[in-house]
């Protein structure tokens, strides 16, 4: 078998079905015409569970990308769609009804709190949220009778919490319970949640696998079990992106581990800078050997991403984070990440339910790929605004 680098170069492209050019043609739109009456009687069949002769559902050019993810994530299925928000809520909508509950880890990516707390309870979904580390041992007791769904994200939002994903799995499978992770964060390129036993996977090309800041697109995955069920929520909730976003997350893979390589370089040293300095009380990268489960990172991935947060030993007002912003040259102020430009955000904790202990002010970076001697310059003279 080939190694990945060179997997990368050759998936979801076969240049001898596409007139001899190396990239694929995309196809557009929304009709797609029958050859005949009786391909059409025989599509009707399919109309229950959305898979008709219809631009949304069997685009052959989209094929191309969701089998490559297929191949990338060793899942039975991928449905694409708009953003990862958008993968994120479908296994909510095909796995859960009024009454069921919902367990998901305390630190997840916020939107998808919203998207539970706005929506998901409005059809009585009930949600329970678990620290990821904190009493993981007591995780079992939080399963019920009414549990149809375990969503995870590893590691967390803005604190980079690293979860016993295989402990949990083995749990979920005695009870029969589907799991879900979002593993945007690493990619396939670092983690094989199907290893870790999960079932149904979420990743927001939006961030590597596309890798330009230029496109929203999102992955869910699935294995045998579960992959009918998805794709029949995603279609039915009409839930496609558009071509162009196909293409450029499709020209994004060949380069995905060499930017991924450097962006790992680059994040880790700028952690290991920022765990020595003065004002820096703590560093969240689950490759740093201090950070509570690295050894279960270290048993689970096989690389670090670019993505992590810092926390200072105090809590600066607004005034004084904007004279510090104010002082970057190359880390930019915004939201996402994955691309080649620096970012920096400065996330807030309150609606978690567990509360951090620590009281400084948080901040959250994605090392791109500028030099990293510059990236660290920029934040070194930043940071001596405080003094
Ligand atoms: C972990 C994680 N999952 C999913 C998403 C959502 O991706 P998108 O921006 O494509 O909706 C994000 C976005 O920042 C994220 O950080």
């Amino acid at each position: 078998m080939v190694k990945i680098k060179t997997k990368l170069t050759k998936i979801g492209r076969n240049p001898l079905r596409q007139k001899g050019f190396i990239n694929p043609g995309t196809y557009k739109g929304s009709t797609m015409i029958f050859n005949n009456y009786q391909d059409y009687l025989n599509d009707i069949k399919n109309a229950d569970d959305r898979r008709t002769f219809y631009g949304i559902n069997q685009n052959p050019f989209h094929k191309q990308l969701e089998d490559s993810i297929s191949k990338l994530y060793h899942c039975n299925d991928t449905v694409l769609s708009p953003s990862g928000l958008a993968s994120i809520i479908i296994p909510f909508f095909a796995m859960l009804k009024s009454g069921d509950e919902v367990l998901i880890n305390d630190s997840v990516y916020s939107p998808t709190r919203t998207f539970c707390e706005n929506i998901l309870k409005q059809y009585n979904v009930k949600i329970k949220y678990f620290h990821p580390i904190n009493k993981i041992n007591n995780f079992e007791k939080l399963i019920n009778k009414k549990t149809k769904l375990i969503y995870l994200e590893s590691p967390g939002t803005a604190t980079f919490d690293i979860i016993d994903i295989p402990f949990i799995t083995k749990i979920a499978k005695k009870n029969n319970i589907p799991t879900v992770m979002d593993n945007t964060w690493a990619s396939p390129l670092f983690c094989n949640p199907v290893k870790l036993g999960i079932d149904i996977i979420i990743d927001a090309g939006t961030k590597y696998i596309n890798g330009h800041s230029d496109v929203l697109i999102g992955f869910v995955s699935s294995n045998k079990k579960y992959a009918r069920k998805i794709r029949t929520a995603a279609k039915t909730l009409g839930i496609c992106p558009g071509s162009d976003e196909v293409y450029l997350a499709i020209r994004g893979l060949p380069t995905l581990e060499i930017r991924m390589r450097e962006i790992e370089k680059n994040a880790f040293l700028m952690a290991k800078y920022l765990l020595e300095h003065d004002l820096v009380s703590d560093v969240f990268h689950p490759a740093l050997p201090h950070t509570k489960n690295h050894k279960i990172w270290k048993r689970d991935f096989s690389g670090s991403t670019g993505l992590f947060s810092f926390i200072l030993k105090k809590k600066y007002s607004n005034n004084q984070i904007e004279k510090f912003f104010n002082k970057l040259k190359i880390f930019k102020l915004g939201y996402s990440w994955g691309g080649f430009d620096s970012l920096i955000t400065f996330p807030p904790l309150d609606k978690r339910e567990f509360k951090n202990k620590n009281t400084g002010t948080l901040i959250r970076l994605y090392c791109g790929l500028e030099d990293i001697d510059d990236q660290i310059k920029d934040i070194k003279s930043a940071l001596n605004i405080f003094n």
